[in-house]
């Protein structure tokens, strides 16, 4: 072992820990270069040691041993989920060893707990990997962007939904088959449901907004809807409307009003943006997330949002800072949270929407249904209808017809309330999707 060494012990050896191993490998003499000291690897904690024939004596099962080991500086954390990842990490932390870890889940139930232990023992808690994997943008928000006030964060943060949803809308592929490719390629968590039914992104938005915002935002703050219920008419609607589908996370600032403080918003959910806007060319497993700032305008992060080695590269990232620091003393730049701004919840967030009903198609239903709108307070911007659809019976085919509203921005309670309402009237046989129309371009949140 050298004496001067950075010594690094990794948690976890699958898709992000794999290629970690690798990189460290080979390029162990730049690396140590750009650290001030080599960066060793000294244990490594795995599951099921005999799938890691290649790593030899590095290997153990007792993870608690080795994060407190006296010949560990450094814990790195690519195992996943919350236990024993949490215990895992917070004894490495008290016992004085920096950390960097790929785990959004735990950051964004734990972040506080986390960045509590490390302020105690004076360590580093770098975490780049954990949002949108290589594109660096945690730093740029915790450090570049400190100066500024930042009103809105929001894009694209999971590349699994983005691979599916791409795959559907350009080859019209299935959801299962698309979902099954994004796991062959190592982009799904280990449960894919974290993937599809928006939990990751919400971890991620969780994660951002804290950062953003100077105020601790957990997974339990974002409204989190997933694309499992997307289908492939919820696409050709959007295209008939000039947009694609993504799922976006979106945390925004909201002003200060009469009756309320400043809040911020954090939320996940499909929806509908413009074929024209830079998001709707992200495709495959890429991910791309617009910061606005007062001072500093709009800027735009794009890349690799997952896979193994495009992780990899952001956690080699930190752990090069946390050498660095070792090596020359002090700590990096620490996340502060001293806003303690309110979360609005979903129903006062306004958004655009596009309802797709089937409904009788007689004189009067078009006025009933618009009437609804306006007694909720949904003004309308757009309607469309197609006549002779088959009603959801397959009874009647001059029936039914398919109505499209497209509403102007709206607060989501007022929706909800509109779409129950609609859902009861005899003339609507069945509110067939309800889909959020971003624009993207809109600042803040309507009070
Ligand atoms: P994998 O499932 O591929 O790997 C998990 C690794 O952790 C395996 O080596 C497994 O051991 C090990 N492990 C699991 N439980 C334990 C335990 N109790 N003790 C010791 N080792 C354990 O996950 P990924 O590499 O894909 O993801 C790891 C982390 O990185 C997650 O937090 C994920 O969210 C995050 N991440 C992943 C990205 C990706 O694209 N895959 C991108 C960004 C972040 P064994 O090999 O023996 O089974
Ligand atoms: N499962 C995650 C995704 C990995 O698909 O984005 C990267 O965080």
């Amino acid at each position: 072992m050298n004496g001067n060494a950075v010594r690094v012990a990794l948690l976890g050896c699958g898709t992000v820990g794999g290629e970690i191993v690798r990189l460290l490998r080979e390029q162990a003499g730049e690396l140590a270069a750009r650290a001030g000291a080599p960066v060793e690897l000294v244990g490594v904690a795995v599951r099921r040691p005999h799938k890691h024939p290649e790593l030899g004596d590095l290997l153990t099962t007792d993870a608690t041993a080795l994060v407190t080991r006296e010949d560990v500086d450094v814990v790195v954390e690519v195992i996943g989920g919350i236990e024993p990842a949490r215990t895992l990490l917070l004894e490495a932390l008290k016992a004085g060893k920096s950390v960097v870890t790929a785990n959004k889940a735990l950051l964004a139930e734990e972040g506080a707990a986390l960045a509590e232990a490390a302020d105690a023992s004076g360590v580093d808690l770098f975490y780049e990997a954990a949002v949108a994997g290589a594109i660096p943008l945690l730093r740029p928000l915790r450090e570049s962007l400190a100066g500024d006030r930042i009103t809105r964060v929001a894009g694209i943060v999971n590349g699994t939904t983005n691979f599916i949803l791409s795959a559907m809308t350009e080859s019209g592929a299935g959801y299962a088959d698309a979902l099954e490719e994004a796991t062959r390629l190592g982009y799904a968590e280990a449960d894919p449901s974290a993937d599809v039914d928006g939990y990751d992104a919400a971890s991620k938005a969780a994660i951002l907004a804290t950062l953003a915002f100077h105020t601790r935002v957990t997974a339990a703050d974002v409204h989190c809807e997933g694309i499992r219920y997307v289908t492939a008419s919820d696409i050709a609607a959007a295209r008939g409307i000039g947009c694609v589908i993504k799922l976006l996370a979106i945390c925004e600032r909201a002003p200060a009003t009469a009756d309320t403080p400043e809040s911020v918003s954090a939320r996940v959910y499909p929806a509908m943006i413009p074929a024209t806007h830079p998001l709707a060319g992200v495709d495959g497993a890429f991910n791309a997330v617009f910061v606005e700032a007062e001072a500093a305008g709009q800027l735009m992060f794009y890349g690799q949002g997952a896979g193994g080695a495009p992780t990899a590269s952001a956690v080699l990232g930190d752990l090069v800072a946390v050498a660095r620091n070792r090596v020359h003393g002090g700590r990096g730049a620490r996340e502060s949270a001293y806003a303690h701004l309110p979360v609005l919840p979903i129903g006062a967030v306004a958004t655009r929407y596009h309802v797709s009903l089937e409904v009788a198609d007689r004189a009067g239903v078009l006025a009933a249904i618009a009437g609804e709108f306006s007694a909720q307070g949904v003004s309308i911007a757009a309607v469309r209808q197609t006549g002779g659809v088959a009603d959801s019976a397959g009874a009647d085919p001059v029936s039914a017809a398919r109505l499209v509203v497209v509403t102007h921005a709206a607060p989501e309670a007022a929706l909800a309330a509109t779409v129950r309402v609609l859902a009861g009237l005899d003339a609507v046989h069945a509110v067939d999707s309800v889909l959020r129309v971003e624009d993207l371009g809109r600042k803040g949140v309507a009070p």
